[in-house]
């Protein structure tokens, strides 16, 4: 049995006794204890307090590390990736700095298409070693739970290929991983006139195979015009529902797709984006148990109209905060970079932004009694920060990479 004793921590943040998804005003409630210690056993947070209540039981611990001049928080919950993919698209980057239109792109064979022909010709191997690497980055910048989404594929194979890549990291990696399954991405070519055998092959010929191999834990559709309609969203989410997958959505990204509602209607865990809401679709989901997880870096990115999250939590919304990591619209897997933009992009406030990064990420993916808060019997996935004045200087020293160390499951990584 492994006891370490992590001691004179100058602030442990992000300490909970309850669990529950926040929501509203309570998304600004952060504890936090100052002058700490933690004792992690056997990889599992155990206990925590002030280091004044410790007193000379200090000696009684064999393995420790001095945390001094340190914050220690959990690590972050990245909810909403699409992190296996076979090539980076820089090439539309500058042609879009160039001025060429969405459209223009998608005729010179650029967009999602572009990474289905690229993820197809490439080995499961290939696949696997490039989303290990991204997988070994993001946890160095904090993060230690993770959901990843197919969707590149859009064959039968390619989709069945990523799938069982993301299947290989969540057996081999520490970090807790959600395989999302999200052949509705796009229409392929073959398919643009021909939608309904499209939606047959996802229902007829993927989802039997993904059920029968365990291959995924949610079902994900890009709702939006031009993509998937709400009621194609919802027949290819009832499908995958008959196989136990939950609904994860992509939501009014770019129009009021109507995605919201269909989420809340399906009870989806969470409808993802949400750059473009109005009032109608702020009061459905704040009296919804569906969590809006919000992509700051992708409306960065694609240089959108920023999520509106102040409305969104001043309306009683429970809110998450993912990266996208994708090619194509969020080359990022970085949350510190997420959450400081919430803060100075969307008037999220530090202490709203962690616990979105934390807890309700950790929700986002059904992990809320393993990960996303201190709390004994939780995993001891842990950011340690260098020497930092205070919390809200996470989220505002945006340019500085604040970690010191990370920690996965009481290993550091
Ligand atoms: O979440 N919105 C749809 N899908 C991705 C981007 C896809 C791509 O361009 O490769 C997203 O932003
Ligand atoms: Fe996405």
């Amino acid at each position: 049995m492994a006891v370490t004793l992590i001691k004179n921590i100058k602030l442990l943040a992000g300490v909970r006794e309850d669990n529950r998804l926040l929501r509203g005003k309570m998304l600004a409630k952060l504890n936090c204890i100052e002058d700490a210690y933690l004792i992690i056993q056997d990889g599992v947070i155990d206990a925590y307090g002030k280091m004044s209540e410790l007193g000379h039981r200090v000696s009684d611990f064999s393995l420790q590390t001095d945390a001094s001049g340190q914050t220690v928080l959990p690590a972050w919950c990245d909810s909403h990736t699409h992190l296996v993919f076979a090539a980076s698209r820089e090439e539309e980057f500058v042609d879009k700095i160039k001025g060429l239109s969405y459209a223009e792109i998608a005729a010179k064979g650029g967009g999602i298409l572009n990474s289905a022909r690229k993820l197809n010709a490439a080995s499961e191997a290939e696949l696997f070693n490039l989303a290990w690497k991204r997988l070994e980055e993001v946890s160095k910048l904090g993060t230690g739970a993770i959901e990843i989404k197919s969707g590149y594929g859009l064959t039968v194979e390619g989709e069945l290929k990523m799938l069982r890549v993301i299947k290989k990291l969540k057996e081999r990696s520490r970090l807790a991983v959600k395989a999302t399954f999200l052949g509705a991405h796009t229409y392929p070519l073959e398919y643009k006139d021909d939608h309904q055998g499209y939606i047959d092959l996802l229902i007829n010929e993927m989802l039997p195979v993904i059920a029968k191999e365990k291959l995924a834990d949610y079902i994900d559709v890009f709702c939006e015009t031009g993509f998937f309609s709400p009621e194609e969203t919802e027949t290819i989410c009832r499908a995958g529902m008959s196989y136990g997958l939950k609904p994860k959505i992509h939501a009014n990204q770019l129009n009021l797709s109507g995605g919201v509602q269909t989420g809340v209607k399906l009870g989806a865990i969470s409808a993802d984006h949400l750059e473009t809401m109005d009032d109608t679709a702020i009061t459905e989901l704040a009296n919804s148990e569906t969590i809006g997880t919000l992509l700051p870096s992708a409306a960065f990115f694609l240089r959108m109209p920023f999520q509106p999250a102040r409305k969104l939590i001043d309306a009683g919304c429970a809110i998450a905060l993912a990266t996208d990591y994708n090619p194509g619209s969020s080359p990022s897997g970085n949350m510190n970079l997420v959450i400081a933009m919430s803060c100075i992009q969307m008037k999220m406030l530090p202490e709203e932004a962690i616990n979105a990064a934390t807890v309700n990420g950790a929700y986002a993916m059904e992990l809320q009694n393993e990960l996303g808060s201190i709390t004994a019997g939780k995993k001891a996935n842990l950011i340690f920060t260098k020497p930092i004045p205070s919390l809200a200087y996470l989220s505002y020293a945006f340019g500085s990479n604040l970690i010191e160390k990370v920690m996965i499951s009481g290993e550091w990584v």
